[in-house]
């Protein structure tokens, strides 16, 4: 029975293994099976907000693919008015992955208050297209510091810069190279996607003549 029960566990790690998840700021939720819902994953705004000082402050992920086209966006006004903070870029690499210094500015947004509410949301390229969302609540304050995150890169990252259209894309309408997806590509996520389909089938079998 015990194995049975790792076998499981098994194929549940490959199939969420594809999807990122928001570490920090702290997430909305996880919700694999919705990832691809615009614009937070299917979850909906949250009241418990992480409280982010008025300056720079980090954005933490654990990315599940070798390579993916990622964007972060902010919204004063959720869900209206989201513009990118950081504009869609690739990364290269697997696993724990933070950008130390992620800068909100409130003068150049216009804000004049002490405290200010907003959505970040993180979003990569989809699983094999579309986009895959996480969000997380937070409140912008004059006097606060950044608490509770683990901003560390477990793994050697590389950024990738697009160039050309690619500079323009969304995460959502981006291949993991900078590329506009099509309906027909196959990019790397599609390929990773395949070998998971493919290793659970195995670890199905398995499970299957183990009982
Ligand atoms: C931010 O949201 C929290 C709860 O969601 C609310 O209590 C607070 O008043 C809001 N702050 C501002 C500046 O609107
Ligand atoms: C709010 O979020 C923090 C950090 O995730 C958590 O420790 C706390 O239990 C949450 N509070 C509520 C009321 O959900
Ligand atoms: C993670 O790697 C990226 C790319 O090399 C780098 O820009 C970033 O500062 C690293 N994060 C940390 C916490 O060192
Ligand atoms: C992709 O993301 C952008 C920026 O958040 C958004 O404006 C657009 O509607 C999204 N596209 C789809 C198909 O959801």
């Amino acid at each position: 029975m015990k194995g049975n029960s790792i076998l499981l566990l098994l194929v549940m790690a490959i199939f969420v293994m594809g999807h990122f998840h928001l570490l920090y700021p702290i997430s909305r939720g996880d919700n694999v099976d919705k990832m691809n819902t615009f614009p937070c994953g299917g979850l909906s705004e949250s009241t418990n907000r992480t409280k982010l000082p008025y300056g720079n402050f980090p954005v933490s992920v654990r990315l599940g693919h070798s390579s993916s086209a990622m964007e972060v966006l902010i919204s004063l006004d959720y869900p209206e008015d989201a513009f990118p903070i950081i504009s869609t870029f690739g990364v290269k690499g697997q696993g724990q992955f933070c950008l130390p210094d992620v800068e909100f500015d409130p003068r150049k947004m216009g804000i004049d208050k002490e405290s200010v509410n907003a959505t970040i949301m993180v979003q990569t390229n989809g699983d094999p297209d579309g986009g895959l969302y996480a969000c997380a609540d937070v409140e912008f304050a004059k006097d606060t510091k950044v608490m509770g995150a683990d901003c560390r890169n477990n793994t050697k990252f590389e950024i990738v810069t697009f160039k050309g259209e690619g500079e323009k894309l969304h995460a959502n309408e981006s291949t993991p190279d900078g590329y506009k997806q099509t309906h027909d590509n196959k990019n790397d996520a599609g390929k990773t996607d395949l070998l998971n389909w493919g290793i659970s089938y195995i670890l199905v079998l398995a499970w299957y003549f183990c009982m």
